[in-house]
């Protein structure tokens, strides 16, 4: 099934770089219009737009901190005032954490992370929704992680704020399911981006691929296939769930 986005307006969190650049050019290439927000990567971000463009969508590129729930107001604004109402929200952008085993990692660390990922879900939650209700449809998908379920080493703080957000989804999931709107969460294992490349060296690349059935180390473009597919008709009738893209590494 081809997914067909046409006429579709689409903001993408975080899309200047990794799996929120990869997921704004597939859904553009489905047809849909695409916001890209990004924090500081202006040119990335532009070239994105330019892609985005290139395959006769349209594009607004918005720069706005996700954790500032004013901006997110004033980029769903514009984005609607520009494109139109927001159809596909994607809550993807990638929020630091501290990286500390337990006995090191302070409550502000921790809470640090906890907050800025549950105040973005939220915020682009309660800035996009009232578009889509009026409208009476809407897709919703959250970008986790895997370390939300199991752990590993120095990732606390990043698991319990994803593990966070898997719980908020379920919610969002049951309150907006009677307006025609779907919530779910794609939660991609290790992605080779940005924010992972420096550590994927040759040795971690063979031991992951060894223990992933579909034997190699996810692209963004993997991640991107599956967030797109949700947001178009394979995905209307699916809500609160969890999928995992993750080669089969961890079968959950
Ligand atoms: N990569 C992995 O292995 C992996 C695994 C599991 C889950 N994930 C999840 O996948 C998502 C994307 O990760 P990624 O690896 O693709 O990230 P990435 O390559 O590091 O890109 C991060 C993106 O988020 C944007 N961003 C960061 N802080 C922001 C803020 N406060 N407001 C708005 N935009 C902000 C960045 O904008 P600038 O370019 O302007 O900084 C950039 O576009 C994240 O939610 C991450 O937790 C990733």
């Amino acid at each position: 099934m081809t997914t067909d986005l046409n006429g579709q307006v689409a903001l993408v969190t975080g899309s200047s770089r990794g799996i929120g650049a990869e997921t704004a050019r597939q859904l553009a290439d489905a047809g849909a219009d695409v916001v890209v927000n990004y924090l500081t990567s202006d040119e990335a971000a532009a070239a994105v737009a330019a892609d985005v463009e290139d395959t006769g969508s349209d594009s607004l590129v918005v720069q706005a901190d996700v954790t500032d729930p004013d901006a997110v107001t004033s980029m769903v604004s514009k984005a609607e005032s520009e494109l139109g109402t927001v159809d596909i929200l994607v809550n993807n952008a990638n929020l630091p954490f501290e990286r500390k085993p337990i006995a090191e990692i302070t409550w502000a660390e921790m809470a640090r992370k906890i907050d800025a990922e549950l105040k973005a879900a939220l915020s682009t939650t309660k800035a996009v929704t009232p578009g889509m209700v009026e409208q009476g449809h809407g897709r919703l998908l959250y970008v986790s992680s895997g370390l939300s379920k199991r752990a590993d080493g120095q990732s606390v703080a990043h698991g319990v704020a994803k593990s966070g957000l898997n719980a908020f989804v379920r919610y969002v999931a049951e309150e907006y399911g009677e307006h025609g709107i779907t919530a779910n969460t794609i939660s991609p294992g290790l992605v080779e981006t940005s924010a992972t490349s420096e550590r994927i060296d040759e040795e971690l690349r063979a031991n992951v691929s060894r223990a992933t059935p579909l034997g190699r180390v996810a692209q963004p473009e993997d991640v991107a296939a599956t967030i797109v597919a949700f947001a178009g008709d394979a995905g209307r009738f699916t809500t609160g769930t969890y999928t995992p893209v993750n080669g089969g590494s961890r079968m959950e």
